[in-house]
This record gives structure tokens, sequence and C-alpha cells, in this order.
């Protein structure tokens, strides 16, 4: 017979504690071992940080180590070592329940995870519960719909170029860029050749207490960004878009 208990991916949202889902933070608080993404340099992942409010003292927590690299091997030799660590809890008749930021079907470690756990064995069962996505987050920090009408929405990950951004830009009405960090001062370039600084916006740790907003992008060419940083840009006005969101703010 194969394993009964389940390994659950559940999306804890942006930042804020109080964007889990109902769904999300019941099955948290019935897991016996909670497991995610490990912090560098003893700091706490961000996962982690979002959920320490709601975890009890009895539950393991299992943090797993997903380095930063691009290297193929170097990953699959982590996710191969992360599957063994949780499938050892789920061996002794454990739920293991895997935390990511935002949502756990959207550029999240969790696909690669339950991947290499299905491939220890395939009949452990997979269960996910969505979280608020980080695209989504920024359109509420800014009081902007995100799309709207018939809006074509393109959202981009890394490493893109200037002719990925006017390929994308060709079709979508609403481009989101993650990632964005690395190439923000060649996207801003891109931004002024196309005219689009004063729809574009930039949100750093949305939801959470660092949080930072910068639009419209006109006066902001070279900004510093964090790994938690995102990009949008929007092709028409939208009527609900509001002037006293403009300029530079924190929460
Ligand atoms: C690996 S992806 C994870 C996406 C995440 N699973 C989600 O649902 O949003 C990491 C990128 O998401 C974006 N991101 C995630 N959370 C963010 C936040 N709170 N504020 C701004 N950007 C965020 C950043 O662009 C970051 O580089």
């Amino acid at each position: 017979m194969g394993i009964v208990t389940t390994l659950w991916g559940v999306g804890v949202g942006p930042g804020d504690p109080e964007l889990i889902t109902l769904k999300g933070w019941r099955r948290l608080q019935a897991a016996p071992v909670v497991a995610f993404p490990a912090g560098v340099q003893g700091r706490m992942g961000v996962a982690e940080q979002i959920i320490a409010p709601h975890l009890k003292p009895q539950q393991v927590r299992l943090p797993l180590e997903f380095p930063y690299v691009l290297d193929e091997n170097q990953l699959q030799q982590a996710w191969h070592i992360a599957a063994e660590c949780v499938y050892d809890y789920l061996q002794q008749g454990l739920d293991v329940v895997f935390v990511s930021e935002g949502d756990v079907s959207f550029y999240s470690t969790f696909t690669y995870l339950g991947s290499a756990v299905q491939q220890l064995d395939p009949t452990v069962p997979l269960g996910i519960i969505p979280g608020i996505c980080s695209p989504l987050a920024a359109a509420a920090v800014l009081g902007l719909p995100l799309t709207c009408g018939g809006d074509r929405l393109a959202i981009l990950p890394a490493m893109y170029h200037a002719d990925e951004l006017t390929q994308a830009w060709g079709w979508a009405d609403v481009l989101v860029l993650m990632k964005v960090r690395a190439v923000y001062p060649q996207v801003w370039q891109w931004l002024q050749t196309h005219n689009l600084l004063a729809q574009a916006a930039v949100v750093i740790w949305a939801t959470t207490p660092q949080q930072q907003v910068y639009y419209p992008l006109t006066r902001w060419p070279a900004l510093e960004l964090p790994y938690f940083s995102l990009l949008l840009v929007w092709k028409y006005a939208s009527p609900f878009r509001s002037d006293k969101k403009m300029g530079h703010f924190t929460i």
C-alpha cells in the first residue's frame, strides 16, 4: 500500500501575515510538520517570517535548503535532499505542510519539491492551497486594478531582454516584471523610449513593514532594488487610477 499522509503546499501570501487564507491557516494549524525554504546567513526566510505568528511550539519546523543558483545539477541535488527530508516524515505517518511566499503554484519552489517527492514515491498525495501572489498584492498596494475589461496581462519572470519586453508589449495591455532588480536600469530606459514611465510603478516588499512604492517612475532611473521588487506598467489609463497614490511612499 502507498503512503496515506499528504504533502501540502500552502501559499501564505505576499508578506502580511493576515493575508493567508482561512483554509491555509487551518491546514497550517493542523500540521505536525511545517517545512519552508531556509533563510540565508542565519536569518529567517520570508515564508517562515510570515507564518511565525501562527505556529505552535509542538510543531516540527523543517527548514529546507534551496540555493540561489542557476546550475541545474546543484538545484536537482538540493530538491532531492529536501524531498528525502520531507519523505522521512511522511513515512512516519505525519503530514507535511510546505509554505511558500505568495502563491504555491506561481514561480514557487513547491513545484520542484512536490515533483522530487513524487519521484521518490509516486503514491504520495499532493494537496495545494493557493495564496495571494505578488502582482495582485502590488496592485492592491497601489490602489489600482491590475486588469479590467478585456485587458491582456503578461507576466515575465527573470532574465528578460529589451526584445522580450517589446514582444510582450506588442500584445499585452498590462505588463508585470518579476525579479526586476538585476535589469531595472535597462527596463527604465525601455520605458523611457516607449514613453511609458508615467504609467509604470515599482513595488518593493508589498504588504510588509518594509513596503515601498515608486509611482510613476519618471523620476527614478537608478533605483537600488531588493529581490522582493516588481514592476508594473499599464497601456491605458484606468478610471480608478488616483493621483493621491503617486510619488514614493512607504506604509
Ligand atoms: C520566485 S518569485 C516568487 C513569487 C511568489 N510565489 C508569488 O506568488 O508572488 C520571487 C519574485 O516575486 C516577486 N515578489 C514576491 N513577493 C513580493 C512582494 N511581497 N513584494 C514585491 N515583489 C514580490 C519579486 O519580483 C521576486 O523577485
